[in-house]
């Protein structure tokens, strides 16, 4: 069997797969909520992230003892751009600092004025969201800090320390970091001296689908596997994501509900357009890259108004479900944690308008999919004006399990959303094809296959142009309000 692992914000899931790539079982842990001391940050502590690993995988042994115990290859998938800081030794300096901290914004800025040519080799605008210009904020606020650090790793890249003792990432996962050359594939000098580092803090490259090390043997016991394990590269959630569901040929793409929202495409070659704050990264296996829209808030901002109506984002879904009769009056702006794509604004905020006597959790959950889909719409249309041809689309993450959610992304993309038959299909499982990818030698296209489709959700034609009309007052609001904060 092969082990997938995919180290989320939220927590940690272990999946296995067997010979044939079909699923067997699979087991989670939670992980502590991101800490926030100032709004705008969010950082985590990467033991946490072990603990999790190890209770997962520990829940699975005892689940599934025998097919753990062949388990040949394991693969990781990782929340994304986390800066994970280790001394000399390994030890971990300071909290990690994650993928939906926005605290770098000038740093990014001071990136780009001291190297006019960034853009041009990492093929991205300098977001706070990825990894480097977190450095450099750490090199101007805690220089005590920056002073020790050894190595910079992200997450996925430091539990894999932990399972192989090896320093090593893979390309996809490193494309965030704005250190890589992304169109070479390899570290880029210039970027890594623009942030005081060079190649010595940076681990080892590998493709996401090659061997980057082996389990260590207290783990192969711990777990009474037989024989060697090897450690497949992995991939970034979002390129896992794609590998889990098969999304690895050109113009094949998917929309992705989790904590974030992304629209994810695959191309043929490195194709960026910084202008849109569109992300240009590589895939998970060799010779192939993607490009993403990054929404920072999207079943967030309902679990935000969860936790504020003290209900369940799950109910708030239904009862939104229930009254739906097409767009609400209220607009909600999903722009909790700042936003990427398409307004690369840190500083951004979110934002109810439109609110009566009548606003009820239910009409301002509506609110908060509407608002989520059209930032998902923004990042279609700024994919578009990089020339993308963006055709039928699946659909994975916990939003997806929301039919009203669907019906109003299909309507505003104007798209076939195609959901999955039950199961999952996220960055676990295109961990566990990377890690049989890696243990046997297999074509990644003849693992990374698509799944059965359960239902094809067409978009309606007059929710759609109703949709059209929330849009433009949606995009209105942005610059507005942005007008009165500044
Ligand atoms: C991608 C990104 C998020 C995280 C979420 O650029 O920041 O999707 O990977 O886990």
């Amino acid at each position: 069997a092969y082990l997938g692992i995919d180290i989320g914000t939220s927590g940690v899931k272990a999946l296995l797969i067997g010979e044939n790539g079909e699923t067997l079982g699979e087991a989670t842990a939670a992980s502590r909520e991101p800490v926030r001391p100032h709004p705008g940050w969010s950082e985590q502590d990467p033991a946490d992230w072990w603990r999790a690993t190890l209770e997962a995988v520990d829940a699975l042994a005892k689940l599934y003892p025998d097919a753990v115990a062949s388990v040949r290859g394991i693969g990781l998938s990782g929340h994304m751009h986390g800066a994970t800081l280790l001394d000399r030794d390994d030890n971990v300096l300071r909290l990690a600092i994650l993928w939906n901290d926005g605290r770098s914004a000038a740093e990014c800025a001071e990136m780009e004025a001291a190297l006019p040519a960034l853009r041009l080799i990492a093929g991205n605008i300098a977001m706070p969201g990825f990894t480097a210009p977190k450095l450099v904020w750490v090199r101007k606020h805690e220089p005590a800090i920056f002073e020790k650090v050894a190595k910079v790793l992200l997450p996925k890249a430091y539990v894999r320390l932990l399972l192989t003792g090896e320093h090593v990432e893979d390309m996809s996962d490193a494309a965030g970091t704005l250190w890589l050359d992304v169109a070479k594939r390899d570290w880029s000098d210039e970027l890594l001296a623009v942030t005081g580092l060079d190649r010595s803090h940076m681990p080892r490259l590998v493709e996401g689908s090659q061997r980057s090390g082996e389990l260590k043997k207290e783990l192969i016991e711990r777990w009474r596997m037989t024989g060697e394990v090897v450690i497949a590269g992995g991939a970034g959630d979002n390129a896992a994501s794609a590998c889990g569901i098969g999304v690895i040929r050109p113009g094949e793409g998917f929309v992705s509900l989790g904590t974030s929202g992304v629209l994810f495409v695959s191309n043929d070659r490195f194709r960026p357009n910084t202008a849109g704050a569109v992300h240009a990264f590589c895939h998970a296996i060799p010779d192939t890259w993607h490009q993403m829209g990054v929404i920072l808030s999207a079943t967030d901002s309902l679990n935000w108004l969860a936790k504020i109506t003290g209900q369940r984002a799950a109910d708030l879904a239904g009862a939104a479900e229930a009254g739906f009769k097409g767009p609400g009056e209220e607009i909600f702006l999903p722009y909790l944690s700042g936003e990427r794509t398409p307004h690369n604004n840190a500083a951004a905020r979110g934002a109810f308008v439109g609110l009566s006597h009548l606003s009820n959790p239910a009409r301002l959950a509506q609110a908060v999919m509407e608002g989520v889909a059209f930032a998902v719409r923004d990042c279609q249309r700024v994919l578009e004006d990089a020339g993308t041809q963006i055709g039928r689309l699946l659909t994975v993450g916990g939003g997806s399990r929301s039919a009203l959610w669907l019906k109003i992304i299909a309507a505003n993309l104007k798209t076939e959303i195609a959901l999955p038959e039950d199961g999952d299909f996220g960055g676990a499982l295109g961990a566990a094809r990377l890690g049989l990818c890696a243990a046997t030698g297999a074509a990644p296209a003849d693992i990374m296959v698509m799944p059965r489709i359960k239902t094809v959700i067409a978009p309606d034609a007059t929710l759609a142009s109703a949709y059209d009309d929330a849009y433009a007052r949606y995009r209105a609001l942005y610059p507005a309000i942005e007008e009165t904060r500044s």
